[in-house]
């Protein structure tokens, strides 16, 4: 399949499991064995997730879909995403085919650069200290490409030395040390802990005082990571609504959350729908990813809006910036052969462009909640998927799925309790229940 159309496949949703199997297989050019990662039903062994954390006592499991139609710096990009929650991976490929006559997403992403923390506490002279800190950057600097020789061998390693006086409650003043490292394609989080902890001594010397916490950052304010769109307002048309109507009214929901945190908060929500279902597939730590987000959407005192909208001459233009620190190699990503195949759908070249990526999906998914809460509202689209998930967990038969669902709706009463009585009355038609 030519490069052109490799996410845009029409009528995807409408094919089996296996059909879509089998055309992600092809579009992909994945090998026998990573196409039997998808078609078995028991991805992970107890053994193995046995392995990865403690307690365990079975296995618990999500769907992994992928999103279609993305355009990525010019670059058809096949999303995978991982997420129980129905209309995301939907609503993520309906806006990303909107955005493609217009030539799809720009995304870009700064250097991978961690912060580790550390925390000098009873330092006789926090202003003098500080000064000495930062006049020893070099050998600081050194220590840290001492701690991870192999990090700085492949172009990465320390980047600098920040030191500020914070005070806290309780009248205590502490000394914190930001180091900058750049983790290359890593995540980075075990490196930055280890270098965190191997650096404090070195820094106490200089400082005075004793180490106290030494752990990374999760507000990854160096790692930021952009995406913009423009929409041509023509591609917005809806049945009965005109596209400038459409992205007007985009505009004024962007407005509102810019302006209130209690809406951005859900608006960031949505953000992170996208974000943190990618995060998952490829195996990266989406915990991390949210409190990044989060602690920089309040960056300014006041918690606000990480994508924005704006009409500017005939075109709706969305943007969005958040720190995204994720990595395409590391022990998660590379132990767990379900994040190496998302990676290979997604075929990106390292961190960085996978930190693009998704920011353009968060914008994406921004994208679609709000137009269709600024219009129909979510609610229409998301009852119909809701009410097969009823019929589902209420035992309907695959064959039943669909009928008890639309019985469902018609009653008003879309819940397991109703669907349960449906299916006993026999009323449903089709085969028998
Ligand atoms: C639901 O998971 C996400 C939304 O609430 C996001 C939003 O309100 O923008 C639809």
């Amino acid at each position: 399949m030519s490069g052109l159309s490799r996410s845009r496949i029409p009528g995807f949703y409408q094919l089996s499991v296996a059909d879509r199997q089998r055309m992600i297989a092809g579009v992909a050019e994945l090998t026998d064995d990573e196409r039997a990662l998808l078609l078995t039903e028991a991805p992970l062994s107890l053994e193995t997730a046995a392995r990865l954390t403690e307690n365990t006592i079975g296995v618990y499991a999500l769907p992994l879909g992928v999103a279609l139609n993305f355009v990525v710096n010019g670059r058809e990009v096949l999303v995978p995403m991982v997420t129980e929650e129905p209309s995301v991976i939907a609503a993520a490929s309906n806006a990303a085919r909107l955005a493609r006559p217009s030539g799809g997403f720009q995304a870009d992403a700064d250097a991978s650069v961690m912060i580790a923390q550390v925390q000098l506490v009873d330092v006789p002279d926090p202003d003098q200290a500080c000064a000495r800190l930062r006049a020893e950057q070099e050998r600081i600097v050194a220590r840290i490409d001492a701690v991870e020789p192999g990090m700085a061998r492949r172009g990465g390693g320390g980047r600098g030395v920040e030191a500020r006086v914070v005070r806290a409650p309780l009248d205590r003043t502490f000394v914190v040390v930001h180091l900058l490292v750049d983790v290359g394609d890593a995540m980075g989080a075990n490196a930055i802990n280890t270098i965190a902890e191997r650096t404090a001594p070195l820094l106490a010397d200089i400082a005075g005082g004793t180490p106290h916490l030494r752990i990374l950052s999760n507000l990854t304010d160096r790692r930021l990571a952009r995406a913009t769109v423009a929409y041509r307002t023509n591609d917005l048309a809806m049945p009965g609504r005109d596209g400038a109507k459409v992205a007007a009214a985009v505009e004024l929901a962007s407005l509102f959350a810019e302006a209130d945190p209690y809406r951005a908060a859900t608006h960031n929500k949505g953000i992170m729908n996208g974000i943190d279902a990618v995060a998952l597939a490829t195996g990266n730590d989406w915990r991390a990813l949210e409190a990044g987000a989060h602690a920089y959407a309040a960056r300014d005192g006041s918690y606000g809006a990480l994508a924005t909208w704006r009409l500017e001459s005939g075109v709706l233009r969305g943007r969005i910036e958040l720190p995204v620190a994720v990595g395409t190699v590391g022990a998660t990503v590379d132990g767990n052969p379900r994040a190496r195949l998302a990676l290979k759908l997604l075929g990106v070249s390292g961190a960085p462009e996978l930190a693009g990526v998704l920011a353009a999906v968060g914008l994406a998914q921004n994208f679609a909640a709000i137009r269709a809460l600024a219009t129909e509202g979510i609610q229409k689209g998301h009852m119909s998927r809701h009410a097969r998930a009823v019929a589902t967990a209420a035992g309907a038969r695959p064959d039943q799925v669909e009928t008890l669902a639309e019985a469902l709706i018609a009653s008003g009463d879309v819940k397991v309790e109703r669907a349960r009585q449906l299916l006993a009355s026999g009323t449903l038609g089709g085969p028998a229940s």
